[in-house]
């Protein structure tokens, strides 16, 4: 849209409510996780793609020249927020599991479905047959529901290939459609191989030194049934020594070591914990691994709800996220997530809304990019059609994103026209 004649401009006002994080650092924990600063009759100003200031309608310098490179967006009953960020998703995969999903209401187990074939593996098949140009149309698929949701920043997994063709494909995949790609090449063992080892030792010496550029994180599923403590570390040590950040879908049915074996290795993020202990809790609230906690598929799976009003209470850094999957959560909105947060996990609406902008953005490695608004941060932002910023929990289920604005651009909106330049508002 910017034709490169001057500094492109937006200008959001009148906004009912402005609300961001109001801590600085990052990851936010304690008192901090839920400190919230909120602004009414507020606007944002935003230039080339960043903002540049925000406040009270009534400071609004006159200084802001209404030239032909300002727009601006009529905010009269809206509330803005942070673009939201989405730091668990394996958005990347083909067809779906609504047929277990019937099995499982009528008594089917999911870890019994993975043991006959099921399960993942069900969509490893559908995945790797579905050729790379549907794998890039399923992630943008994907990432437009994302945004209609709210969410403007989101990472994606790889892990439903497992083979070199389909795990290459599905990073880029994620890469072209605006994701921050993580090789999840230890999600589970492939039917050709024997056992966990033998798939390791091909995935680490042909798949690694090609996903590594591709990839910032690696994770890897430390589950009985899937991979061991001692799989685990070796898959993450190798990822690690190419320059991959490490992270870990840990205690969700069992405790196995996840929470040790992120410390030890410096890991980014322990995901799911709704297997963790008391003593899972004291030793990731002493240490700088975040906690990324999965609400929607706690309750899509019918488990318990990991231990988040502890986690927060010990200090411990904590993020929230969709976990948007085909078989344990399907579900991509981070606003049904946080009314989870808020009712199941017993978070404060502050401190959901910490966990999905700024942790969720110090997960990915973007703290100082994304995740507040704030000058100098990307402009992102989610416009609520709600009279308070904690209707995006509040509302259960509520479908009131009224616009999405990515680096300063309207990426997407429910109204036809929501402003022109110089235009009426
Ligand atoms: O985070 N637990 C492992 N992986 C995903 C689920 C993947 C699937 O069921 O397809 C999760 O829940
Ligand atoms: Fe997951």
């Amino acid at each position: 849209m910017n034709d490169g004649a001057g500094a492109r401009r937006l200008l959001v006002r009148d906004l009912a409510q402005l609300a961001t994080p109001a801590g600085t650092g990052a990851p936010l924990r304690g008192r901090a996780l839920g400190d919230v600063e909120v602004v009414r009759n507020a606007y944002v100003l935003c230039e080339d793609g960043r903002i540049t200031a925000s406040g009270r309608m009534r400071d609004l310098d006159a200084g802001v020249d209404a030239d032909d490179e300002l727009v601006e967006l009529d905010g009269r009953g809206l509330c803005a927020l942070p673009g939201l960020v989405d730091c668990h998703t394996h958005a990347c995969f083909a067809g779906d599991r609504v047929d277990e999903f019937e099995l499982r209401a009528t008594g089917a187990g999911y870890e019994e479905l993975h043991a006959a074939g099921g399960g993942i593996l069900a969509t490893v098949r559908a995945t790797r047959s579905a050729g790379e140009a549907g794998l890039a149309e399923a992630v943008r698929r994907h990432r437009e529901w994302m945004r209609r949701a709210g969410t403007t920043t989101f990472e994606a997994k790889s892990g439903y290939g497992l083979d070199e063709q389909t795990e290459l494909a599905s990073l880029r995949a994620i890469r072209d459609a605006g994701g921050v790609p993580t090789w999840l090449g230890a999600h589970t063992v492939p039917p050709e191989f024997d056992d966990a080892d033998a798939y390791l030792d091909f995935a680490l010496a042909e798949v690694l030194p090609q996903a590594a550029p591709l990839a910032t994180a690696a994770d890897v599923f430390l589950e009985a049934g899937a991979f061991d403590v001692d799989q685990a570390r070796r898959y993450l040590s190798a990822c690690g020594g190419a320059g991959l950040a490490l992270r870990l879908h840990g205690d969700q049915f069992s405790e196995q070591g996840a929470i040790p074996l992120a410390i030890e290795l410096g890991g980014r993020s322990v995901d799911h914990l709704e297997a963790t202990s008391e003593d899972g809790v004291r030793i990731l609230a002493g240490s700088d691994v975040v906690g990324v906690l999965l609400p929607a598929s706690a309750l899509f799976l019918d488990r318990p709800m990991p231990p988040a009003r502890a986690l927060v209470d010990a200090g411990a850094a904590i993020a929230v996220a969709t976990d948007f999957n085909p078989g344990s959560s399907f579900c991509e909105s981070l606003g049904v997530v946080s009314s989870l947060a808020v009712t199941q996990l017993r978070l404060a609406p502050g401190e959901a809304l910490s966990a999905c902008t700024v942790n969720a953005a110090h997960v990915l490695g973007l703290a100082a990019e994304v995740g507040r608004i704030a000058p100098g941060y990307r402009a992102d932002l989610v416009l609520l059609d709600a009279p308070d910023w904690r209707y995006l929990s509040y509302h259960l289920g509520a479908d009131h994103v009224a616009a999405v604005v990515e680096a300063g651009e309207v990426a997407w909106t429910r109204f036809a026209a929501p402003s022109q330049p110089n235009g009426p508002r």
